[in-house]
């Protein structure tokens, strides 16, 4: 039965959607979620300068970065993550940026995130991982946020591996994105990215035990994986052999071989397993990639009408995280065709297949009213207050590109800021989205 479907879909292949137009869209997401001095070049006019009192202990400035979600806490781990993915697909799939005329705009979405992690590293055993804390009390826009934002910080008595080696990653893979465009900025996040993995790997622990406030939103499970993580990145940045020692040394030692496949925020299993595969070329690695994709396929649980449904929280963040590696094990020859079509259709999933579109401003019967904070609001003076967010009224604002959590299991949905769990916006969310979309306008699939 399943068979039949997938060629009645290989033969419906003309449904396209405009996947530059949302490559596009969603780096004016990560526009929106700007925090810190906005640009002249902004394009998302209704956003304005933010937070410009942001400061580390000894009043280091720690303006800039990114909101993390639809409130105003700067949470490093996640925005590291989001950077590592959206740097990824800039190395692998810049054609899709050029082909979609974003190169330039997915560069500097990059660069508002390193520049922050550079300011926020300010020495090399010292990190700031958090500015600003979880308060849901107050509905208002980022431009009137009134309450004090204090900064926190891991070093070496209060160590923090995963979210050290997280950051380690994303300044690496952005030293290859930069490489070719501007080598001494490259040179300077490879520098980073060499001492925020030393010190990772030097003093171990969960970064939660150091900045507790973090761990509601984002603990992990193990440091283990963004270790060999950071390093796997340091190796592909650098060509170092002594990072691939040590990356292959720990993920024997942490017994990575037997975790469960699986690709998140938290969860960087099976982004190691393909990249290591895709630069040793070693079964190891690459069968453990073709199960996960295979398990995916045969047997994760389906919503009725076809979207793969791996968690209710972000259920569309989950596939498409999912769809990103699928489309590198397909790069390695995998499969290929099979795989980019099957996880095309989540893509498309995800953009209207359903009947709707799950990104904000896109397609046919977009989400309207998510729960985001500054798209919400009324430009100022208008009041914007509680009341902003229990009107029925859509949010004042087009928060263009921005995908949603989702559906739950069967299909549902419903357009409503109340609902946490599917009408919620992240930076992770738009990540691997994003480049799974580079991929496949590269690819012209
Ligand atoms: C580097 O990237 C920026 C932003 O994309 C662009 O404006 C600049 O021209 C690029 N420089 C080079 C040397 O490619
Ligand atoms: C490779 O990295 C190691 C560990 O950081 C360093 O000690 C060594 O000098 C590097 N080798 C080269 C050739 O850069």
């Amino acid at each position: 039965m399943r068979g039949f479907v997938y060629l009645l879909s290989a033969l419906t292949v003309c449904r396209a959607y405009d996947y530059a137009q949302a490559l596009r869209d969603s780096l004016l997401f990560y526009e929106a979620q700007r925090s810190g001095k906005l640009p002249p070049d902004q394009k998302v006019k209704w956003r304005k300068d933010s937070a410009l009192n942001d400061k580390g202990q000894n009043g280091e400035d720690l303006t800039g970065g990114y909101y993390d979600s639809g409130d105003y806490v700067k949470f490093g781990f996640p925005m590291a993550f989001t950077s590592t993915i959206l740097a990824w697909g800039l190395v692998d799939h810049e054609g899709g940026y050029i082909a979609a005329n974003a190169l330039d705009d997915a560069r500097k979405a990059v660069r508002w995130a390193t520049d922050y992690f550079i300011k926020a590293h300010v020495s090399p055993n010292e990190f700031y991982g958090q500015v600003g804390e979880v308060d849901h009390s107050i509905w208002c826009r980022p431009e009137d946020i009134p309450m004090h934002r204090p900064a926190y910080k891991i070093d070496t008595s209060h160590p923090g591996s995963d979210l050290a080696s997280e950051t380690a990653a994303a300044l690496a893979a952005a030293s290859i994105v930069f490489q070719r465009n501007d080598s001494s900025y490259a040179d300077i996040l490879l520098t980073h990215a060499k001492q925020l993995f030393d010190f990772a790997n030097k003093y171990r622990g969960k970064y939660t035990e150091s900045i507790t406030g973090a761990k509601g939103s984002y603990e992990t499970y193990s440091y283990y994986d963004e270790l060999v993580w950071g390093a796997t990145w340091l190796y592909r940045a650098t060509g170092n052999e002594s990072y691939l020692k040590i990356a292959e040394q720990l993920y024997k030692e942490f017994d990575l071989l037997y975790w469960t496949t699986g690709f998140t925020w938290d969860k960087k299993i099976s982004g190691i397993e393909v990249l290591l595969a895709r630069m040793l070329g070693k079964p190891l690695y690459k069968d453990r990639v073709i199960s996960y994709c295979g398990t995916l396929v045969d047997s994760q649980k389906r919503t009725p009408k076809g979207l793969v449904y791996i968690e209710d929280y972000g259920s569309l963040s989950k596939i498409a995280a999912a769809a990103y590696i699928c489309f590198q094990l397909a790069d390695l020859g995998a499969s290929s065709d099979f795989y980019r079509q099957f996880f095309k259709k989540q893509i498309d999933y995800i953009l209207g297949d359903s009947g709707r579109s799950y990104v904000v401003g896109f397609g046919n019967n977009p989400p309207t009213h998510v729960r985001h904070r500054s798209s919400s609001c009324p430009d100022a003076p208008a009041v914007c207050n509680w009341d902003t967010y229990w009107s029925a009224e859509p949010n004042y604002h087009i928060l263009t590109g921005a995908l949603v959590g989702g559906p739950d299991s069967n299909d549902n949905f419903v357009d409503s800021r109340l609902d946490a769990v599917h009408n919620i916006v992240a930076c992770d969310y738009n990540a691997a989205f994003q480049s799974a979309l580079a991929a496949l306008v590269d690819l012209k699939l």
